[in-house]
């Protein structure tokens, strides 16, 4: 009987929970986060409710429940180093160390690492913690570029010349605000493209790569307005994406197994855990826009809706350094993955109001919620996911449409996500920046 923890109580908890509690292999599962999520609570012999990046509980907590294996939901507790902790409990962890986790928790850690084993597939970028010659190298990227706080944004730190700032003095405007707050920033090229993301397991050695999905970060259709920790996702049954050739794919994969390599070389730790590599498509082909230490959310609902494989198993194959023989297979489905968020989000979201919904339809992943006298109460993050799945993406997405229906509050969501007027708008404008 294998005693499982997962870390974190989102969507993709709720994903990597009922994926532990489908496997053959005989389990019971623990949960610590800090609200409970009903869906996970149905799933789990007990919950304990701590923050998940209070590494003195978290390892009390599976001493004392005697866990064999711990599975890291966010990456927060991967950049306090509750790895680190666990493992010297004698916990194996399906999450990285904090020093390899640093791919994702610094991203001028990411671009150094990207630029020892394969270089081309980095924008150029300059690393900041002053003002000086930041509008220098502003101009001399023609005013294309992007200013990325060099720390753990939830996806929000990031904003885009001619998108996010209009111009030269809000990209100033904004290189203050975090030398203000005592950051480090980095300006990058801004690459011109289409993005994707491709996740692999890795166990230090081996990488068995997902299907690759495309996320929406914007919060609005058309890809209007702020980034957010991700809209909606969709993938499709060839396990492919429309705009990209075999070939891009084939070159994502190198990428995440040259940087997986590249991180045993410098840490000395090998990385162990789901590797998430963030890709743009642009006219010199494949690059790098970021890299995350964890699944994305919500990209784990895709593609663990579809693992065909056993996802504990593979988690036991991942600690033991066993991953080589493992079997991971996905099923030839489409998938479209839609959140509903509160009005406001993500800038001013509302909160504490009810959420009406079926707790029980398994295409619905409860994220930012909480019970309070038996309702379900928004907390103000990103609220629930539903996901649709079928052969043919359109019905997959008109299936995701249908449960976003059944979700009922102050909420919106993006109906473009998936649908087939968005995804061509795509394939034809990546088509005119290839030429
Ligand atoms: P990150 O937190 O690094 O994933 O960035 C969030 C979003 O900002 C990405 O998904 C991209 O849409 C955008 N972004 C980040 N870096 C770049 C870049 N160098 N060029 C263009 N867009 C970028
Ligand atoms: N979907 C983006 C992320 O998980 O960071």
């Amino acid at each position: 009987m294998k005693k499982v923890l997962v870390l974190g109580s989102g969507a993709r908890e709720v994903a990597i929970t009922r994926s532990v509690s489908q496997s053959s292999i005989k389990n019971v599962i623990f949960c610590i986060s800090k609200d409970i999520n009903p869906q996970i609570d149905d799933l789990c012999e007990d919950y304990h409710v701590c923050d998940v990046s209070d590494v003195a509980s978290v390892v009390s907590y599976s001493r004392k429940k005697e866990i064999d294996l711990a599975i890291v939901g966010p990456e927060n507790p991967l950049a306090c180093g509750v790895v680190n902790a666990l493992e010297h409990a004698g916990v194996r962890c399906v999450g990285p160390k904090k020093e390899v986790a640093m791919i994702e928790t610094s991203k001028s850690f990411a671009r150094m690492i990207v630029d020892l084993c394969c270089p081309e597939k980095n924008p150029q970028r300059k690393e900041f913690i002053s003002i000086r010659g930041v509008k220098n190298f502003m101009e001399t990227l023609g005013g294309e570029y992007v200013v990325k706080f060099d720390g753990l944004m939830g996806g929000k730190g990031v904003r885009v010349s001619g998108e996010h700032l209009k111009n030269v003095n809000e990209g100033l405007d904004y290189a203050n605000e975090i030398i203000n707050n005592g950051g480090r920033f980095l300006i990058e090229e801004k690459l011109i493209g289409e993005e994707f993301s491709l996740m692999s397991f890795v166990d230090g050695k081996t990488c068995k790569h997902m299907p690759v999905v495309q996320d929406h970060k914007r919060a609005f259709d058309g890809d209007a307005g702020p980034n957010t920790g991700g809209m909606g996702t969709y993938s499709f049954g060839n396990h492919s994406l429309p705009f990209l050739t075999q070939k891009n794919i084939l070159e994502a994969q190198k990428t995440n197994e040259l940087v997986a390599k590249q991180l045993l070389k410098h840490t000395g730790l090998p990385y162990v855990g789901v590797l998430y590599g963030g890709f743009m498509l642009t006219k010199d082909g494949v690059k790098v826009i970021e890299y995350n230490a964890r699944f994305g959310d919500p990209e784990a609902m895709n593609v663990l809706s579809i693992l065909k494989s056993d996802f504990l198993s593979i988690c036991i194959s991942l600690v033991e350094g066993r991953l080589e023989k493992e079997e991971v297979s996905f099923d030839k489905l489409a998938t479209v993955c839609k959140y509903v968020v509160p009005i406001g989000y993500p800038n001013s979201p509302a909160k504490g109001f009810e959420v009406f919904c079926d707790q029980n339809d398994p295409s619905l992943f409860l994220a930012s919620v909480m019970l309070k006298d038996k309702k379900l109460i928004a907390c103000g993050s990103r609220t629930a996911a539903v996901i649709g799945k079928n052969k043919d993406i359109w019905k997959a997405e008109a299936f995701s449409e249908e449960g976003v229906s059944n979700v009922l509050g102050k909420l919106f969501h993006r109906k473009d996500i998936g649908t087939k007027g968005l995804i061509d708008s795509r394939v034809k404008r990546m088509k005119g920046l290839l030429g």
